[in-house]
């Protein structure tokens, strides 16, 4: 243990200044060291020894104060005034009347040698020209030219003493206002200086600026695509500690695309490696488009367009991580001359500039619609993507659409927007730095009288279902459809006005907003509310005695303490019992045995996660990797399964049925498809493809209630893992999927109830429902085997084909664990009809002693 002991001697220190007051009370008496307050009655006293004393201590004192004062200018001089703090700027300067030459590209041309010469004495006159600048210069390189007329990049160097810091960063901002003060003498007679930036730098990018190890020059070809990659790539990871550049150039009145068509680096955190494209040749966060880390699959569109001739790749990495880096395509493009235009006709669409790439920067379009007179016109969103870095919600400082003077710039679902004319007019505007890939729109007439024929019209425009309208759920944007409503009998009045359905009550969903409906039945003060609904004292919540019935009093007492084991604790395999709630591969080591971390290689996917898709949809290559799909002979695609290791797979019992004198039980019968995305794309390199040796179901399984509705198959031989294929992390028999939490239900089953299947694996966010409720919601179908999930609203649900398929909760540090089996439903995506799955935790140990895992 590690405990501070102070040494004796402060010990004493300390009890001393404890004795202070009354040791100075003793010396009262004795005065000849002390130097104050005599009585004033013992005048005899001070005029015989006072004028000796008053002189020793004037000097004492002045002495004191003289030194202080020198060590204090000292210490403001040293601190402040001669303390150099180094200050790098990246900047780019626009020269006018002067042409642009090929022989500018090449940096070591005399032609570049004369143009740098002449910028940078123009530049050191304009510094020189300013006080808080101009004495703290220390250097200035000229490092590239680019057309328009020209653009100069420089990098300057200054040493600011710490006192003129402040100065300094204002004249710099003020650049632009510094060029106006040029003086004659200084002027040059080939060009004139027009919008001189500069942004400040850091010592790393410097020194990768002045560094040439890792620098490629490139431009485009007419009509050829040029591609590039970082070194080493595709065979050997990227270097570390670098900063590698890459200038694209392209022709004058040209634009770049620009796509990354493979992208591996390591996995996105700060002060990590990442990809930097900047609109500009000097690499300054003002005209960065992206920055990029993690991987990405090739669904992922990663194209971006310049908004001139010219953009840097920059690629910084760090000592750690090895990846393959990526490899780039680019190619060169007519600069687009107007952007918008007249959009005439009942209905059409229209989309930013090069969608579904990146919108350029620096951009602003018009598009003038107009629907035949007497109708009025709407616009729909269908995708709608302008993100930028720190932008407050609420506000649209960068880029954004305009319509009606209303600005709109968070990502969304799709949203209309509407006018009570026959026309409206759609503006957008993009900025100088970061890009996202733009909208798709739709615009739409109809009928001023009847926005929405036979379904309800949100105020903001969105056409619901009629039956929607207060029936307790938001389906419009804006909740219009929820307002002014007067509750059924079967509803109750939320605090807040809401009608919501009644059997919402107290199911710990805080479904009012204001939490109105789980008020009412919360225990009384100083008691905690079970699980279960019970109320206990208080008291008896974490003294390590299970006073629920469910033991929910115990489950979560914050530390992770050795307590004694309950159904509700986590069992670490020295037997001893934790209570923390799923301690399980949440980084921490609980067990002392560190047997909760252990076996932890599953349940994280290799490819960053694109969180903004929404709803039942399309997955990415990679999202799922424990995905499997079950084939039958001359069937194709029958059930889901999860790969819980290299051998085993997790899988419904009752896709082992037997059919039409289809004995299901056979394993020769099925295939499993391990890393597939695409149904009719199975020879791709990443899928894995096996026979199944076992196929073991639940002896406990009934075909009549789908209690028990779980099955375990072994493959013929084991599968490697890699980026498309990794297993699901099985959660312990104690894990807790609590009501109300959001969790993933992937597969190939049917869109639609009856329709057909899917081909693109698909995906949907549900929720957890709580047990008691949803037993009255399926009558009375469910056993302690089951857990309901999904969306009351309905429109999301697993459907046909997706049995035996993963359900998945997403845990700490983003890690997945195996939820559910899909299992059964009442038809799919009704309304109040959750899909059923079978609750792997109630089965965990019957997996471990089939699969041992
Ligand atoms: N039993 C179905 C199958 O074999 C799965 C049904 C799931 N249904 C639902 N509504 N969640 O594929």
């Amino acid at each position: 243990m590690n405990i501070y002991r102070p040494p004796s001697g402060a010990k004493a220190k300390v009890s001393h200044s404890g004795l202070k007051y009354s040791s100075k009370t003793e010396n009262m008496n004795g005065l000849e060291e002390g130097v104050e307050f005599l009585p004033t009655m013992n005048t005899k006293k001070l005029e015989k020894r006072g004028p000796k004393r008053w002189v020793v201590v004037v000097t004492i004192v002045s002495i004191f104060l003289f030194l202080s004062l020198l060590v204090g200018l000292l210490v403001w001089h040293f601190e402040y005034r001669s303390a150099l703090v180094q200050k790098p700027y990246d900047g780019s300067v626009r020269l006018i009347g002067a042409r642009f030459i090929d022989a500018y590209e090449n940096s070591s041309s005399p032609e570049f040698a004369w143009l740098a010469k002449n910028t940078k004495q123009m530049l050191l006159g304009i510094y020189a020209n300013n006080a808080d600048v101009g004495p703290f210069h220390k250097e200035t390189e000229i490092m590239a030219f680019s057309e328009g007329s020209i653009i100069a990049y420089f990098l300057s160097k200054f040493s600011v003493p710490k006192y003129k810091v402040d100065a300094f960063d204002k004249a710099m901002a003020n650049l632009k206002i510094l060029k106006q003060m040029e003086i004659p003498r200084h002027r040059n007679p080939w060009f004139r200086v027009e919008s001189l930036v500069a942004f400040p730098s850091d010592l790393d990018m410097i020194k990768a600026l002045e560094d040439n190890s890792c620098r490629y020059a490139l431009h485009a070809k007419e009509g050829v695509v040029t591609s590039f990659t970082t070194p080493g790539f595709p065979n050997n990871p990227y270097p570390s500690n670098v900063r590698c550049l890459w200038t694209l150039r392209a022709d004058a009145n040209s634009v770049i695309s620009l796509t990354f068509t493979t992208f591996d680096v390591e996995p996105c955190k700060e002060k990590r490696d990442f990809v930097e494209v900047y609109n500009s040749l000097s690499p300054v966060e003002a005209h960065s488009l992206v920055k990029l880390c993690g991987s990405f699959d090739f669904s992922y569109n990663l194209t971006f367009i310049s908004s001139q001739n010219v953009l840097l790749v920059m690629l910084a990495t760090d000592a750690i991580g090895r990846y393959p880096g990526f490899k780039a395509e680019f190619f060169q493009m007519p600069k687009m001359t107007s952007c918008g235009g007249f959009l005439k006709g009942i209905s059409g669409n229209f989309t930013t500039p090069y969608y579904p790439a990146h919108y350029p920067p620096n951009l602003d379009c018009v598009w003038n619609i107009e629907v035949p007179n007497g109708k009025n016109v709407k616009v729909r969103f269908n995708a709608f993507y302008l993100e930028e870095p720190g932008v407050p919600p609420n506000s649209c400082p960068k880029d954004y659409v305009e319509i009606n003077g209303v600005k709109y710039c968070q990502p969304g679902k799709v949203f209309v927007v509407m006018s009570n004319t026959n026309k409206i007019t759609v503006r957008f505007h993009s900025d100088e730095s970061h890009v996202d890939s733009g909208f798709s729109a739709e615009y739409l007439s109809y009928d001023s009288s009847d926005p929405c024929p036979g379904r309800f019209t949100c105020k903001s425009g969105r056409c619901v279902d009629r039956n929607r309208r207060c029936d307790g759920w938001l389906d419009c944007p804006d909740a219009s459809d929820e307002k002014n409503c007067s509750c059924t009998e079967d509803q109750f009045r939320c605090r807040n006005g809401w009608c919501k359905p009644k059997y919402w009550l107290c199911d710990t969903v805080n479904d009012c907003g204001d939490n109105s409906d789980e008020l009412q039945c919360q225990c009384s003060a100083n008691s905690f509310k079970c699980n279960s609904g019970k109320c206990i004292p208080e008291q008896q919540k974490c003294d390590r005695k299970a006073d629920c019935e469910d033991g929910s009093d115990e489950g979560d007492c914050g530390s992770a303490v050795a307590i004694s084991c309950k159904e509700y604790t986590y069992k670490c395999r020295n037997d001893l019992c934790v209570s923390k709630r799923n301690p399980e591969c949440d980084g921490e080591v609980d067990c002392s045995d560190n047997s909760d971390e252990e076996n932890c290689n599953c349940g994280i996917r290799a490819y960053r996660k694109q969180s903004r898709i929404v709803g039942g949809q399309a997955s990415d290559v990679g999202e799922w990797p424990w995905q499997i799909s079950l084939h039958v002979k001359n069937e194709g695609h029958v059930c889901g399964a999860s790969l819980i290791s290299d051998k085993w797979l997790v899988t419904a019992a009752h896709c082992f049925l037997e059919k039409n004198f289809i004995r299901y039980k056979d394993p020769t019968l099925w295939t499993a498809f391990m890393g597939l995305h695409d149904q009719e794309d199975r020879s791709n390199s990443y899928v894995q493809k096996q026979t199944i040796k076992q196929i073991i179901s639940h002896p406990s399984f009934n075909d009549f209630t789908y209690d028990y509705d779980i099955a375990v198959m072994e493959l013929s031989s084991p599968v490697s893992f890699s980026k498309q294929v990794t297993p699901i992390c099985l959660p312990d028999a104690s894990h807790e999927f609590p009501a109300g939490k959001a969790i993933w239900v992937t597969g190939w089953g049917a869109t639609r109830e009856n329709g057909a299947g899917a081909r693109i694996l698909q995906k949907a966010e549900i929720r957890v429902i709580n047990q008691t409720m949803c037993d009255s919601l399926l009558a009375n179908q469910m056993t302690p085997r089951m857990m309901c999930v999904g969306i009351l609203t309905g429109g999301t649900d697993a459907c046909q084909g997706d049995s035996g398929g993963p359900l998945v909760s997403v845990e700490v540090n983003n890690r997945m664990f195996l939820a559910g089996v899909v299992s059964w439903g009442d038809g799919c995506a009704r309304r109040n009809k959750p899909g059923v799955y079978t609750r792997v935790t109630k089965l965990r140990d019957w997996i471990r002693e089939k699969t041992g895992v």
